[in-house]
């Protein structure tokens, strides 16, 4: 949440950071900014609204030549969007300036001590307490920016990526972060500090993640250096090598990244298989697995934590895992283990899921896991992200980045990846037959083509959306695997169209929700072969007596559900364990579409932001 850009080096800054901003808006985009110095002043530049208002403002003013910056792209926290409460935020002097992503929580308390030294404030941001403490610090102890920004930081509550620059040391920025990320591109004799490394893929293949509680003093003359905000211990930088393009941070010809993300996944979940799914030997081959599958034999239960959509791949897991390897599963939301004082036993195993490798709520959870000495794996998508470097092993998805906020392919490549843990477990311990493991590989190993033979039905489930796109409500029922797509199918809808969407698994309509159901009532009902056939033709039959209007996802060559329903989206067959990445297909593509002729800009929908680093 919020993005961060800031360069400093040889070249103007303001093209550079607003590339940048346009590249990092799915972390926020209700208010931005940025600070310049151009040798002798220093502007700031802010806005309510997106990039694009930022640089129409920009247009308005005379160019400012600068080789030193940082910007920000805002999901707000504290304060409502509007200018002032924009970033960059300034301090009482007017000489630092200071981006921020995350939450300060003791800000009150510190902007009341402040007040009462004098203090006076603009904004209802927890930064602008921040930049202000930082002042205070450099004033009382008459320290440089580097130690002032570490003794501010050291008696702030919460989470922190920030940059901060001071006009009275104009080829010096101080990056630092806990719980938020930071990324330094480092380039020659100039250097980059992003959210992300999209904004300078670029200018630069190489950089330093910066770790939990490092400092960064970065200057244009000098190499990075770095420190932890603790202890004062000098930090070797580590630098990486990029494997990104920016092929892949692009939008392809398509009108929006979830269109292309979505389109992406037959790929997608090619790169996750590859290496792993060695179907010339019958096996699968998990590396990062290999020296600790004893503990996930032996492990009594199997804890996933998750959030959103990574918890609906949880789910899948759930019955994936539970039914190859025998083992118990709980799925909790992460946002709900980390406070409610969970019981963990040592030999329990934890998995953790998350697409950006960021989000708060995970981070904590995996936390609380360790302190209580459980082993953690994570099963991320962002290279090098929190998650991925604090969990004890784990996989990537290889899914590529993912820049739509709302999360598509990294869905379908979870679950690729949680399958192959699944049947590779159940094979080791004796719970899965060679025979049916074999017939899973091959059958996974079909699922990229399939895939591609559901996209090609595109133009049908965009006359489908047609249908749909006025409806208030939408009811997904779906059953045993098919119950978390349902679930995933209603977040999609709503997170991006704004029409109320709620999935159940179909058995508990008459529990309650059938109360809903009239003649104006959509429901999408997932009724594939392999996945209670039956029993959900008899839950289609009931919403059918009380005229509710049905879109359903039906095995190809289906007759019985396609002669009940209003509309059919077909499927190829699979093993019912893998129904989930097909059938989650047609419903993402019928989520676009609605939203799209609804007008809604999909890539950003209101209120949200990709990477949720804030709790
Ligand atoms: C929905 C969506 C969110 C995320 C959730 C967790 O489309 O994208 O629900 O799934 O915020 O994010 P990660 O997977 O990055 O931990």
């Amino acid at each position: 949440m919020c993005g961060i850009v800031a360069y400093i080096g040889q070249q103007q800054a303001t093209p550079i950071i607003i590339k940048g901003l346009k590249r990092l808006e799915y972390r926020g985009y209700d208010s931005t900014g940025i600070s310049l110095f151009n040798g002798s002043e220093l502007h700031t530049i802010k806005t309510m609204g997106k990039v694009s208002d930022l640089v129409a403002k920009f247009e308005s003013l005379p160019p400012i030549a600068a080789q030193i910056g940082i910007g920000h792209t805002r999901w707000a926290t504290h304060g409502v969007p509007n200018d002032v409460n924009a970033h960059p935020q300034k301090s009482n002097t007017g000489d630092l300036v200071v981006v921020h992503n995350g939450i300060i929580e003791n800000y009150a308390s510190l902007k009341e001590e402040l007040i009462h030294r004098g203090y006076t404030f603009s904004s209802d941001t927890d930064t602008e307490v921040l930049i202000n403490l930082i002042e205070d610090v450099q004033k009382k102890e008459k320290v440089k920016l580097g130690k002032a920004v570490q003794i501010a930081l050291s008696q702030v509550i919460g989470a922190y990526a920030i940059v901060v620059f001071d006009r009275k040391k104009p080829n010096e920025l101080i990056a630092a972060r806990l719980g938020s990320p930071l990324a330094i591109g480092v380039g020659t004799d100039e250097f980059f500090v992003a959210s992300d490394a999209t904004p300078f893929l670029e200018y630069t293949k190489n950089v330093i993640y910066l770790e939990e509680e490092h400092l960064a003093i970065i200057r244009s003359d000098r190499d990075v250096s770095i420190r932890k905000i603790t202890n004062d211990k000098v930090i070797k930088p580590y630098v990486e090598e990029l494997q990104m393009s920016l092929e892949n941070i692009q939008k392809g010809g398509y009108d929006y990244f979830m269109l292309k993300e979505i389109f992406e996944q037959p790929q997608a979940i090619r790169d996750t298989l590859r290496g792993r799914l060695l179907s010339d030997e019958g096996v699968i081959n998990l590396s990062s697995l290999r020296e600790h599958e004893n503990k996930f034999l032996k492990a009594k239960r199997i804890i996933i934590v998750a959030c959103g959509t990574s918890w609906h791949a949880g789910l899948v897991a759930e019955y994936l895992l539970e039914k190859f390897t025998r083992t118990p599963v709980e799925v909790e939301y992460a946002s709900e283990f980390r406070y409610r004082d969970p019981i963990i036993f040592p030999d329990d195993i934890i998995i953790a899921i998350s697409q950006s490798g960021e989000t708060a709520d995970t981070l904590a959870a995996i936390n609380i896991a360790k302190e209580r000495g459980a082993f953690v794996f994570g099963i991320c998508n962002v290279v090098g992200s929190s998650i991925s470097r604090l969990t004890d092993t784990g996989c990537y998805t290889h899914a590529g980045p993912e820049i739509g906020v709302a999360s598509t392919k990294a869905f379908t490549t979870q679950i690729t990846v949680l399958s192959l843990l699944a049947l590779h477990l159940g094979m080791v311990k004796g719970t899965l037959s060679r025979s049916e493991y074999q017939h899973h590989l091959l059958e996974l190993e079909s699922l990229p083509v399939k895939v591609t033979q559901i996209l090609e039905q595109e133009s049908l489930i965009k006359d489908v959306a047609a249908t749909f796109r006025e409806a208030s409500n939408c009811i997904y029922l779906g059953r045993g695997y098919n119950f978390p797509v349902a679930l995933e199918g209603a977040l999609k809808l709503k997170e991006i169209s704004y029409i109320h969407a709620e999935g159940y698994p179909a058995a508990e309509m008459k529990h309650g929700p059938i109360a809903l159901i009239d003649e104006q009532m959509p429901v999408v009902v997932i009724a594939t072969k392999k996945g209670h056939y039956d029993k959900v033709v008899s839950n289609i039959q009931e919403i059918k007596s009380r005229k509710g209007r049905i879109i359903a996802v039906v095995s190809e060559g289906d007759i019985r559900v396609k002669e009940l329903s209003d509309h059919c989206i077909e499927i190829p067959e699979s093993l019912e364990c893998f129904t989930p990445i097909l059938a989650t297909i047609p419903l993402q593509l019928l989520s676009y579409y609605i939203a799209v002729q609804r007008g809604c800009n999909v890539d950003q929908p209101r209120n949200l932001a990709k990477s949720v680093t804030v709790e």
